[in-house]
């Protein structure tokens, strides 16, 4: 048996009819940089994430620079964020001269550990970039109430969270801004790159509706430098069609997470955490195992693939070694990336393939 850690094929078959219309349409129109479709897009996921302003973009990556662009920090400023996230969070704050400040993160939940952010707060912090890794959001309560006490923004980096709740309210609403990616793997992708930013915030969107083309306030007239990050029209088409589903892609994601709970909770791996305040999405169901690279190779002679997100934590990666960290610095987020392995999962999954996979870890930890 084939089974594959994505299957982005099967969704476009069931939707094949619906996508191709959207794409003709675009083609016909002529317009092909923001435009229509685009703003249609953007209305939708507003009332979506019950939010004033969706600001599409070309990327997840763009999404958090843009953000941080729109506050105008200074040089050597210094943004909170954990060495457990996706190179992008960290990347930008580097690209824009800015300074990341890690925390490390809650063993259970993968995300930044509150308790240990005031400690690395200076004079010169002006942010907290919260990442709700692999689908579920972190402790946003004590994380804005400590923004709110030091006057710091609070920029959700929710690429993969889209959906997800905290306290009954969804990613993206629940600091200053929030930051999306459409990655095509991510819950809700394009078919290429793309990305958004929300906020409630007023001038942040007339801002950041700036920033994306080249800081412009209409054709030609240059307010400050800003870059060129737009959301295709033919993405957004494509977008639009997929988030009418996406909910109950998501919730297809929570009942194949749930089945592979229930197939492995006795066994020497350790399951997911959702923490009693999130709903999870599921990006990714992650899994640690202490003989992770064995247990790697034994499952692709058996034909099924996985991933891992991430092996190297940000403080270890050579991007990064000007920040002075060491080994030992972020022991959590040390431990965790040394021990993850992120199994087959998309909502497409056929329930015989999470069986086959479960069965196949459990002969690799009882042989
Ligand atoms: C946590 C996180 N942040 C940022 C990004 C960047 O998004 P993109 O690939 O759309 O630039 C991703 C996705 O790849 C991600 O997983």
């Amino acid at each position: 048996m084939q089974v594959q850690q994505m299957d982005l094929v099967t969704q476009y078959k069931q939707l094949k009819t619906e996508i191709d219309d959207a794409i003709q349409k675009v083609l016909d129109s002529g317009h092909f940089i923001l435009g229509e479709a685009v703003k249609e897009f953007e209305q939708t996921m507003a009332n979506y994430i019950g939010i004033k302003h969706a600001i599409g973009c070309a990327s997840g990556t763009d999404a958090l620079q843009l953000a941080m662009m729109a506050y105008d920090f200074q040089p050597q400023d210094e943004i909170i964020s954990t060495p457990m996230t996706f190179v992008a969070t960290i990347e930008v704050m580097k690209l824009l001269g800015l300074k990341p400040v890690f925390v490390d993160i809650d063993p259970k939940t993968y995300c930044i550990d509150p308790a240990q952010i005031e400690e690395k707060i200076t004079e010169k912090t002006k942010a907290i970039v919260p990442v709700h890794l692999y689908g579920q959001c972190a402790d946003m309560d004590p994380i804005n109430e400590i923004a709110r006490k030091h006057n710091l923004k609070v920029i959700e980096d929710c690429a993969q969270a889209i959906g997800a709740t905290y306290k009954g309210r969804k990613s993206c609403t629940l600091g200053d801004v929030g930051c999306l990616s459409f990655f095509p793997s991510k819950n809700l992708g394009a078919y290429g790159d793309g990305g958004m930013v929300l906020t409630n915030d007023d001038q942040i969107a007339q801002k950041l509706r700036m920033l994306r083309v080249h800081g412009a306030e209409s054709k030609y007239r240059h307010i400050f430098l800003g870059i060129n990050s737009r959301l295709d029209s033919i993405q957004a088409a494509i977008l639009n069609v997929k988030l009418k589903y996406l909910d109950g892609w998501n919730e297809k994601r929570r009942q194949v997470a749930a089945k592979y709970t229930e197939l492995l909770k006795d066994s020497d791996v350790i399951v997911p955490y959702t923490a009693p305040y999130n709903v999870h999405t599921y990006h990714q169901y992650t899994i640690q195992v202490k003989d992770r690279k064995r247990l790697q190779e034994y499952l692709k002679t058996k034909g099924i693939a996985t991933g891992i997100h991430y092996p190297v934590p940000l403080h270890l990666q050579p991007a990064f070694k000007k920040l002075g960290y060491k080994e030992g610095d972020f022991p959590v987020s040390e431990q965790v990336s040394s021990q993850v392995l992120s199994l087959p999962m998309y909502p497409e999954l056929p329930e015989e393939h999470v069986h086959y996979v479960a069965m196949e870890i459990k002969n690799f930890l009882a042989a």
